[in-house]
């Protein structure tokens, strides 16, 4: 158990013995440190609770703390403030220096399917594609580390007008193709595109059929004729999906993201039919399409019926969640379902939801949620695009922060240079609450000083540099010399709760702000203290035991936001 929920525990059990309860009992930092490094905001809800003054409870609460409370003193109107001793709090500390997970509050193991990545095929990713992997491959990584199961599955969007794009160029260019042959039987060939390939493909298709539009009615029908099963065109379109794929893969190995099913629309296609046998009790016509209604008594917010199959008959992307979902439940039956997109499908989530629930899709007692997020904007508070207006491209992006990092590089060095962006991109990204949207700013995220990725890594580097160059291996706090120590050392205490609030909210900026605070303090103690060459022993070999602990602490973090360390820089 860590160290403020044992204590929690004990004062917990005092109030039983003094015959009190408190639902929810915290141990919180001091505001202020003179009087102590803790506090117990306790005894005034008490004391409504029990109609007594609360200056006595506080009284009764602290003659109860053992030896181990140590400048136990009460403020009016009732809060206790104490310190714990020192070598109680070095006891615990030094046994996470043995064993980290003595820092961490695991919850009962649940399985969580997280949904996130959703890059389109045969498309570039865009800026507006880089939060969903950064969050949800952190949240993945942080459910795992807090003891959950988790499936990962990238839910790729294989589907739509693009593939009807890249049919129609084809066509034009290689009519001969088996592809475009209603009689062909048998095999069919492998095509050899490269990637570029595609994209030109992509573009001289796009161009023609916006001025032509008997060419867009073709990449219409084709695109039709795909949701309606036509197996010569989803043959061709398949490989072209994974043409592109080697692309969209680059740019998710990059984000250090991981999926375990690289799964999309297209494989949802065999469940359609399952899933509306599932929903047909509750299906109906209107205007020519079938919707389901998934209104509730108590809405405060227009809930309009979800559509499920369009009048045309052809599936739409609801059709293609529901019919996901119907997979996904009868495969792993998750405990809970986690989607990661942009604040503006909340609705369209909300109604898949209902209608999953509504339908029996998914029992009950199962979590489908949504996690949304805000949007990635310019100084000009609109979506950040391009220097001349265009939609910037993930990749782009990627080399603008290195670009913007690149004469800052110690020797150049490419390695450092890839990392020290992923780096600036994720923790600008991360930095954030979710729900809100940011300003896209290179020149202040790429920066070595501030709340920046650079920043923490540096710490990092300087951390890594003093634990090689000391001799002191075997990692022990002797005392706790000054106050600089003391206040990394509270901070490191605080690591359990931030864990447990980016996990409830599903926001990893308490992560980063918490990485900021524990490095901002290293660095005060670094530049007041000479470590390395410190006299006296045991005050030297507890300045490398701290330093150690940062690093853990440190190092953990940056592996659950997917944040690879460097060497130098
Ligand atoms: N491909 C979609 C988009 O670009 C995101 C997919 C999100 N996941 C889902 N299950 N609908 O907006």
């Amino acid at each position: 158990m860590t160290f403020i929920k044992e204590q929690e525990e004990y004062v917990n059990n005092i109030l039983k013995d003094l015959g009190y309860f408190l639902e929810d009992l915290n141990i919180l930092p001091s505001s202020k440190r003179e009087l102590g490094s803790f506090q117990l905001n306790i005894a005034m809800s008490l004391a409504k609770k029990y109609h007594k003054n609360p200056m006595e409870i506080a009284k009764e609460i602290t003659d109860k703390l053992g030896d181990n409370y140590i400048n136990v003193n009460i403020a009016s109107p009732g809060f206790i403030n104490f310190s714990f001793k020192e070598q109680f709090l070095l006891d615990y500390l030094n046994k996470s220096l043995k064993d980290f997970s003595l820092l961490v509050e695991k919850h009962e193991e649940k399985t969580i399917f997280l949904d996130y990545g959703g890059a389109n095929a045969a498309k570039a990713l865009h800026v507006g594609h880089m939060r969903s992997p950064n969050i949800g491959e952190a949240m993945r990584r942080l459910a795992n580390f807090l003891g959950d199961k988790t499936i990962s599955d990238v839910h790729l969007g294989d589907l739509g007008r693009q593939a009807g794009m890249l049919i129609s160029e084809i066509k034009l260019r290689e009519p001969d193709l088996p592809f475009f042959n209603p009689d062909y039987k048998g095999d069919y060939p492998k095509i050899e595109y490269t990637p570029e390939y595609l994209g030109e493909l992509y573009v001289a298709a796009n161009q023609k059929a916006i001025n032509d539009e008997k060419r867009m009615q073709e990449v219409r029908e084709i695109t039709a004729d795909i949701d309606k099963g036509n197996e010569r065109y989803i043959a061709l379109w398949k490989q072209l999906v994974n043409i592109s794929l080697v692309s969209i893969k680059e740019v998710y190995d990059k984000l250090n993201c991981h999926f375990d099913l690289w799964e999309g629309e297209l494989d949802s296609f065999k469940d359609v039919p399952k899933m509306l046998e599932v929903l047909k009790p509750y299906l109906y016509e209107s205007n020519g399409a079938l919707v389901i209604d998934v209104k509730e008594n108590n809405d405060t917010k227009e809930m309009p019926p979800l559509i499920v199959i369009k009048q045309d008959g052809a599936t739409i992307y609801a059709t293609r969640d529901l019919a996901t979902i119907y997979s996904r439940e009868k495969r792993f039956k998750p405990d809970e379902y986690w989607y990661f997109t942009d604040n503006r499908q909340s609705l369209y989530f909300e109604q898949v939801f209902r209608a999953s629930y509504k339908s029996g899709l998914v029992p009950k007692d199962t979590k489908l949620l949504h996690f949304g997020f805000g949007t990635i904007n310019g100084k000009d508070g609109k979506p950040y695009k391009t220097r001349d207006g265009g939609v910037m491209e993930l990749g782009s992006l990627i080399d603008l922060i290195g670009e913007e990092l690149a004469p800052k590089i110690k020797d150049n060095n490419e390695d450092v240079k890839e990392k020290l962006t992923i780096a600036t991109l994720k923790y600008a990204d991360l930095m954030s609450f979710r729900n809100t949207d940011y300003i896209f700013d290179p020149e202040k995220f790429a920066s070595f000083d501030g709340k920046t990725g650079p920043y923490i890594l540096y710490t990092v580097v300087r951390l890594k540099s003093l634990l090689k160059k000391s001799d002191i291996k075997n990692y022990e706090l002797k005392e706790i010399p000054n106050s600089e120590v003391l206040d990394v050392l509270l901070k490191i205490l605080e690591l359990p709760t931030v864990l447990n609030r980016s996990y409830n909210d599903k926001s990893l900026n308490y992560i980063t702000d918490f990485l900021f605070d524990l490095a901002s303090l290293f660095n005060k103690f670094y530049n007041n203290y000479h470590i390395l060459t410190e006299e006296n022993e045991n005050t030297k070999i507890s300045y490398i035991a701290m330093t150690k602990l940062v690093y853990n602490v440190m190092h953990t973090l940056l592996n659950i936001l997917a944040i690879d360390e460097v060497d130098m820089m």
